[in-house]
This record gives structure tokens, sequence and C-alpha cells, in this order.
């Protein structure tokens, strides 16, 4: 029998404002996405992941959700969805949609309620606030009008459920099955470790994120994901969830995706492993020991993009690595989650100016960090207009857009061989190609100081993370590198495949 299709998908992410606008309001939107989704095809990824774009006062863009059943005018309407997702379905593509648990919009009428006194219950007042640190900075409570405080572990304007409250439990399930009636093909569980706090909320000493603390990766967790995936199972088509699981244990990871639980969930050890060798084998080595089904990450709209976090100071030398990082990534066993706009090369913006900047950890901390709008700035689709063909034209974008999107833009790319877009696009297809001959099991080789050499099946990866040229191990014929490859040489941050016998 065929392996499921998620065991080795791979999913695009797609942040709806910042993907295409098709109204011309400067914002990204469904209609927007549904008309670049042969742009995805062609691209050759099997599944998009469509951030939050429900009715929300838009506090943490979309992620302060006040009706969960429903699409913000600003992203288009219900009709649009249907026709997205028919759309995408017909090109052989599946559609994630972000499912946010741990807490709701301010604006959300349960919430609206229990500041009026009318079930409480399903958030967490107290009389008195612990010493929680909201994730966005600052205290994570808020008092309310009749002198109560109410947890929030992000922005005051995310209220926390309450998941003792078996109300809470009941209306997921029915969320979960109201996007599975419309066809969606799984979900991306926002904070999924975060929704039960201990008993009593007791204070913390550290609240930096831990694997088990009375704050975040709580075992009662566990019993909300047995019930979603029995509703999964039960309708027709390999429907699927993947956790946002932020955990630094890799056995704590493993739980999540127990056969009853998730199907899968980020690896993020990936994305926070710096460019070495060494780093790299041990994300690699502690995730296939641990999890059934492996899946990798390298950018999202939550993190510091990874050409720029490889190479701050050399834009050339974080590009290069960008690209060997790929090669490396989808020689991997199991499933890949990439970026939008990674597969264009860029960069983190990094000088966005202070009064454009919209995410609620820079307004919260008062400018002292930056926040996380650097990799959410509008996609470049072609090399003119006033954004760069993410709206109509003479339409500002939401967020301003660097000059060199004039060359990283998708149309600038379409068709020229040294582009990072065709490089992708080689890559997924060979991949795809090789996805039926290679063995799930990953053998190291032998390597060189400063590089790694590994292989499944007929495929070896070698990968060159030092300062000085490497000699490739023995090999038929390479058939895809991340860089100019000449003479069995391979090049410092640099990646190749190679057909073995
Ligand atoms: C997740 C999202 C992030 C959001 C936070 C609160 O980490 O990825 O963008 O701000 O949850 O919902």
């Amino acid at each position: 029998m065929d392996s499921p299709w998620w065991r080795d998908a791979v999913v695009y992410e797609i942040y709806v404002r910042s993907f295409a606008d098709a109204s011309g309001d400067g914002v990204g939107d469904l209609p927007g996405v549904r008309e670049r989704l042969p742009y995805l095809r062609s691209l050759g990824v099997d599944a998009v992941w469509l951030t939050p774009f429900y009715p929300s006062p838009m506090a943490d863009g979309g992620y302060d959700v006040a009706d969960y059943r429903g699409v913000d005018p600003l992203f288009g309407t219900l009709a649009d969805f249907e026709a997205l997702v028919h759309d995408a379905h017909e090109l052989g593509l599946k559609v994630l949609v972000d499912v946010v648990p741990n807490h709701s919009s301010s604006e959300h009428p349960w919430f609206r309620d229990a500041l009026r006194g009318v079930g409480r219950d399903r958030y967490l007042f107290r009389d008195r606030p612990n010493n929680w640190q909201s994730t966005f900075s600052g205290p994570a409570w808020t008092q309310s009008a009749d002198g109560q405080w109410y947890l929030h572990l992000f922005a005051p304007e995310q209220p926390d459920f309450n998941w003792r409250n078996p109300e809470v439990h009941a209306e997921f399930l029915d969320i979960l099955r109201f996007w599975l009636d419309r066809g969606v093909d799984g979900f991306r569980i926002d904070v999924a470790m975060g929704l039960y706090k201990a008993e009593g909320l007791p204070d913390v000493e550290d609240q930096a994120f831990a694997s088990v603390s009375p704050i975040w990766g709580r075992p009662e967790v566990h019993a909300v994901y047995r019930d979603w995936r029995a509703l999964l199972d039960s309708y027709p088509g390999e429907r699927m969830a993947v956790g946002e699981v932020w955990t630094d244990d890799p056995a704590d990871l493993a739980l999540y995706v127990r056969p009853d639980e998730l199907h899968q969930s980020f690896n993020f050890s990936w994305l926070q492993a710096p460019w070495s060798p060494a780093a790299f084998r041990k994300v690699i080595d502690d995730t296939l020991k641990t999890v059934p089904f492996a899946t990798w990450v390298l950018s999202n709209h939550d993190v510091v993009r990874h050409r720029t976090r490889y190479g701050t100071d050399d834009p050339g030398t974080g590009l290069a690595r960008a690209r060997a990082g790929l090669l490396m990534m989808l020689a991997l066993p199991g499933s890949v989650y990439l970026y939008q706009g990674e597969e264009l090369g860029l960069p983190e913006v990094t000088d966005l100016p202070p009064e454009s900047r919209q995410d609620p950890v820079f307004k919260r901390s008062k400018g002292e960090l930056p926040g996380r709008d650097g990799c959410r700035v509008p996609l470049p689709w072609t090399p003119d207009g006033a954004s760069y063909g993410f709206s109509a034209d003479g339409v500002a974008p939401w967020l301003p857009q660097p000059d060199e999107f004039r060359t990283l833009n998708a149309r600038s790319q379409a068709d020229d061989p040294g582009s990072t877009l065709e490089f992708y696009r080689r890559a997924l297809a060979c991949r795809r190609e090789l996805a039926r001959s290679v063995p799930y099991a990953l053998e190291w080789l032998e390597s060189p100081q400063g590089a790694l050499f590994f292989s499944r099946g007929s495929l070896t990866c070698a990968v060159n993370c030092g300062s000085d040229p490497v000699l490739l191990p023995p090999h038929e014929s390479v058939l895809l590198s991340s860089g100019p490859v000449e003479d069995g040489v391979l090049p410092p941050d640099t990646a190749a495949w190679l057909r073995t016998s």
C-alpha cells in the first residue's frame, strides 16, 4: 500500500497577508492565493498551509480569532475559500488550515460574554495574577473592568482558553468538523503545547520554553489530540494535523506524534541549529531516533529568514548556505515545510522603519525587540510597480518592500537557470522523482572535516559547511548541486546530490 501523502510531502506555508493581494487594498487575500496556485504547482510542492484568514481584529496578524468559522472580509469570503480549495485539489495540491486553540481574540463573543460575567470559566480569570510573562513581553495578565485578571500568554487581545472546561473541548471539535466538511486536508495547530496550564497556575522560576513546565507541554494536552486524531480518522482521504510544538527535548516532541495523536509536529531544532556539521548531524540523529516520521523546516513567519540567519555579514554566503541547506533538507527522510519567499532567496528585511512595524512583539517590547515583520514583507512577483506585483498598481503594500526585490522577484527569476527559484524547482522535481526509489533509512558516510556525507540507497547527499573545498565521495553522477561543482570538488557552503550504485 502507498504510504500516506503527508509522510514525505513538501508543504508550502502561505502567510496570507503577505502572499498576493487580489483586492487591491495592500493586504494579501484568498483570491490572491487562488490566482497563484499554478505558480505553486509548477514550483513542485504537494500542499499549502494557509495561516489564519478568519474574522479578526488583527492584533496579531490574524492569530487572534474572533470567529473560527468564517473568513475576514480583508481576506475574502467563505465562497473564495471554497473556490481556492476546489482549484487546489484540481491541481493536485492539498490544503491545510491553521487552527488556533490556545486563545481567542478578545473580540470573540465568548470573551465579550466573559467580561460581562457570563461563561467566565471558558477563560482563565483570577483575583490575582501570578508572575508569568507574556511571550510577547510584559506581564501575561490584564485586569478587567471588575477587578479580576485574565491570562494571555501572548497579547492582551489574545485571552487564553480554559481547556479544563469541556465546553472548550467540544467547541474545537466542532470547529475542526466545520473545516473538514469544507474539504480541508488537515490542520496546523498553533501553540499546540500550550493549551493546558498547571492546576493552580503556580509562579515559575524560569519561564523559558521547556519540555514540561507549569506553562508549556502539560501531559493533559495529549487527550485532546487523541480525540482530534479520532475525528480526523473518521473522514476519508488521510486528513492530518501538524503541531506547532516548541520544546527543547526531542523525546517530548515524540509524545505528540504517538500513533493515536498528531501525524506530525514541526521540528524546530532543525531551524535552531547553527551552520555546523556537528549541529546538523546531532539534530538529524535525535530526530530519526525519536519520531516515527520526521519533518524539517528552515523558515516560517515567526523566525528570521534562514538566508539571513546563516550569513548576516555577507549576503552571498547567506544565500549559498540557504541553497545548500535546502538540498540537505530535501535529501532527508520525511516531510518538509517551506516558507513563502524562500524559493526566491529572500532575506530578512532588517531595516523596516519603526512606524511601519506592526508585530505586537515590537510594540509590546517598546521597540526593544524587532519582532517578526522582517520575514513577513509582502512577496515580490514582478520587477516593477509600486508593490512589485503584490497588489494592484499604485497600491502600497502593508509593509514596505526593499529595493532588492527589483531582482529577487518571481518573474525575473523564472527561466533563469542560475536563479534560486529555478534551483528550487529543479530540486523539488528531482526529489519527487527519487521519492519512490529511495528508502527512509539514512546512513552516515565517512566525511572530511567540515563536511557531512550521508546516503539513502542510491542517493548520496554531500554538504560542505567548512571553509575549505572537499573531495566528493565516490559517485556515478552529480544529480544536482546548490552551486558550481567541478572535477569532483565540493566548494565551501555548497551541497550536492550524487547518484551512487
Ligand atoms: C504561534 C504563531 C505566531 C503567533 C502565536 C500566537 O506561535 O505562529 O505567529 O503570534 O502563535 O498565536
